[in-house]
């Protein structure tokens, strides 16, 4: 991979990657098309990296089809796709990359680690695949905030770029999360939209109490899906701290809640909104 990039990137040509853990669907069409239009080259990287799942986690289950994955990439007209063993990637490693506080809330504060781990696979695959742009879906909104840090941290050369949600006709967010609902789950988890929707229009219609806000989005998530909410509330877009007082600007409402054995993740931002208006 670093061969092929290498001799890309002499040649003057840019590369734009799209780093996965494969089962893709419609969100990661979404990152390679845009990757497409903005680059030479694009690679998809495909890899379920064992180093950002705690115990307890799904990483034995994650689902893994690397034909109907490869299949994909060929329609989307993918260059290349980097699909490394895990021995490949970590062969008795000595270096970690350790994020800090941005870690510290939202999802770092149930998995702890994790950030860390998705720092160090995605700083591998930036040095791997030489790359001028990377794409991530904003779904991931934490996972973006932490990479944009990692790459000014670690002086990467590349422009991180972060692409709207995806979502399914009724609001839920495309995830390779959400194949492990069952019919019932999945009629369910359609409330964790609904509920960070519902805690944005009350903020643009001028509510500025976070406290409010939460309380709202955790009664519509808790009533409707009846699952654990790891956490639901209103964070500073940069800082992910949580707001505890007014709101001012610049503000992610997010949620993770357990519904079934699947923890579904999803945000409102003002990132994405401010996409939507450049359109
Ligand atoms: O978002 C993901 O799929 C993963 O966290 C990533 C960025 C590919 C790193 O393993």
């Amino acid at each position: 991979m670093q061969k092929w990039s290498g001799a890309a990137f002499k040649a003057g040509k840019s590369i734009g990657v799209v780093p996965t853990m494969g089962a893709l669907h419609e969100a990661h069409g979404s990152l390679i098309k845009r990757a497409r239009q903005e680059n030479d080259l694009v690679i998809t990287t495909v890899f379920v990296n064992p180093a950002q799942f705690g115990p307890g986690e799904d990483y034995e289950a994650y689902p893994r089809d690397f034909n109907s994955d490869r299949e994909f990439c060929e329609k989307e007209k993918v260059d290349a796709i980097f699909h490394p063993s895990t021995d490949e990637m970590y062969a008795n490693p000595q270096t970690v990359v350790k994020i800090g506080k941005l870690a510290s809330t939202m999802c770092g504060a149930f998995r702890p680690g994790h950030f860390d781990g998705v720092a160090t696979v995605v700083a591998k695959l930036f040095n791997i695949t030489k790359s001028t742009r990377a794409y991530f879906g904003l779904k991931d909104y934490q996972q973006l905030r932490i990479i944009k840090q990692l790459a000014v941290d670690l002086n990467f050369d590349l422009e991180i770029i972060g692409c709207p949600i995806i979502r399914e006709s009724d609001g839920l967010a495309f995830s390779s999360r959400n194949r492990y609902l069952s019919e019932d789950e999945r009629r369910r988890a359609v409330y964790l939209n609904k509920a960070l929707k519902h805690g944005w229009q009350l903020y643009r219609k001028g509510e500025k109490k976070a406290g409010k806000i939460a309380i709202e989005i955790r009664d519509i998530i808790s009533e409707n899906t009846g699952g654990k909410i790891d956490y639901a509330g209103v964070y500073d877009a940069d800082s992910l701290e949580e707001i505890s007082g007014d709101i001012k600007e610049n503000i992610v409402i997010a949620a993770a809640v357990h519904i079934g054995k699947t923890r579904l993740i999803d945000n409102v931002s003002s990132y994405e909104e401010a996409l939507s208006q450049k359109k």
